[in-house]
This record gives C-alpha cells, structure tokens and sequence, in this order.
C-alpha cells in the first residue's frame, strides 16, 4: 500500500522541514511526500522519499520555469507527479505533454505518479470509461510507475467517490495497464478504510488531509491496517 502526499502550493522550506521531523508513520506502509519544488531539497534526508510535482522531459534547455529529471536526481528527489488534474486545468498539461513527461522521468530513473481522471460534466454525459482509456493510453507500464485515479470533482471539494465507484474506475484502468492504481480526491482519516479496502485500490494520493502529521498519520494508520 502507497500513500502519497501531494502538498501542492503549500509548505516553503522551513515548514516541510518541521513537518517532516514531527511526522511518525506506522509500520507496514510505504510514504512518499510531494512538497513544491523549492522546499524539495529542505525534505530530502529526513527519513522519506520525497517527489517532485512535476518535471520536465528534456535534461536541460530553454524551458523557463520548468525543472528537468536529472535535476531533480541530482538533489536526492526519488520520483514525481505527472498530469496532475490542477496541471491540466490551469497550465495547459494533455495527454501528450503528460506521456513525454512519464516516458522521461521513468527513463531517468524516477518513479511516476501519473494522474487521470475525470471532469464532472463528464462524468454526467457517460465518458468517464471514454476519457480514462484516452488518458490511460499514451502512458506504458513500467515498474516504477504508479497511475493515481482522481476523479477532478472529488478534488479538494469535499465530495468523495463511493468505494464502488472508485473500485470501478480502478478495475478498468488496471485492465489496461498493469500498474499500482492509487485513489485521490477528498480522502480523509474518515474515509480512507473503506476505499482503500477495494481490492484494485492500491493506495491513495492525499491532498488537503496530508497537510497536518496527525491527519496523514492517521491514513498511514488505515492503509498500514490493510496490509
Ligand atoms: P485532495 O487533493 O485530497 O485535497 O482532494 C488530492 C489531489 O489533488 O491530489
């Protein structure tokens, strides 16, 4: 079981630090945390593997703004979130430009969380099937890589998929790749058993609950209780 904690735009250096001096997990789990790239290096060496929240898919070039795999290696950082929905709203990421960067990063050495899932309108008109076999298409099974499912309308809005639903959405996508299936979206120490109990979820991307040890400890606590 693999719990990831994305801290998106939150935490700079001096807070990642505390944090993760303060956070005890249980046995029996496996942690990453994903701080935002300048507090990556005030993480790394403090008893977890810590990714990055996105990474480019060339070594090096004229890319203002964005940060390479080799660069990322360089400061000890273990692997990355790719495709993440609030990319792919805000800042342009597609299937395309989420398929060069897993392909590099797995070819670097990195271990990938690529994330799919589903808008809410989309999920109204039926393609929520349609729109994760496009999304799960472009990427290739590969030991390091893991496919967190994050329906958009669970995302930070409270609303949960039902451990049914999701169970549903992680079968298809591991019929067609072969990889972990992480769930994301609104998990919480309430609800983290029952969807991690579903026998094709593998783990959980956690957003707004991984902020604060306890709330992330307690989750750890849940998955480690599965194992
Ligand atoms: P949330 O975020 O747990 O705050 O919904 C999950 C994510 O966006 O990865």
């Amino acid at each position: 079981m693999l719990i990831a904690a994305n801290w998106k735009m939150f935490k700079g250096p001096r807070e990642a630090a505390a944090f993760l001096d303060e956070f005890a997990p249980p046995e029996g789990v496996d942690v990453v945390v994903c701080p935002p790239y300048a507090s990556l290096q005030a993480a790394v060496g403090r008893g977890l593997p810590i990714y990055a929240q996105n990474v480019h898919w060339e070594a090096e070039g004229a890319f203002t703004g964005e940060v390479s795999a080799p660069m990322l290696l360089e400061l000890g950082v273990e692997g990355s979130i790719v495709g993440h929905s609030e990319r792919r709203q805000y800042f342009g990421e597609n299937d395309e430009t989420v398929a060069r960067r897993t392909a590099a990063a797995l070819e670097a050495g990195l271990h990938v969380i690529a994330c799919v899932g589903e808008l809410e309108e989309e999920r109204e008109r039926g393609e929520t099937e349609a729109v994760l076999r496009r999304q799960v298409s472009v990427l290739e099974a590969h030991e390091r890589l893991v496919v967190a499912y994050e329906p958009v309308w669970a995302i930070g809005t409270g609303k949960t998929a039902t451990p049914e639903l999701a169970q549903e959405a992680h079968a298809l996508i591991k019929s067609l790749l072969a990889v972990p299936v992480l769930y994301g979206g609104s998990v919480k120490p309430e609800n983290a058993v029952e969807l991690l109990a579903q026998p094709d979820v593998d783990g959980a991307l956690v957003g707004g609950a991984s902020l604060e040890p306890v709330s992330l400890e307690a989750i750890c606590r849940a998955a480690a209780s599965l194992s």
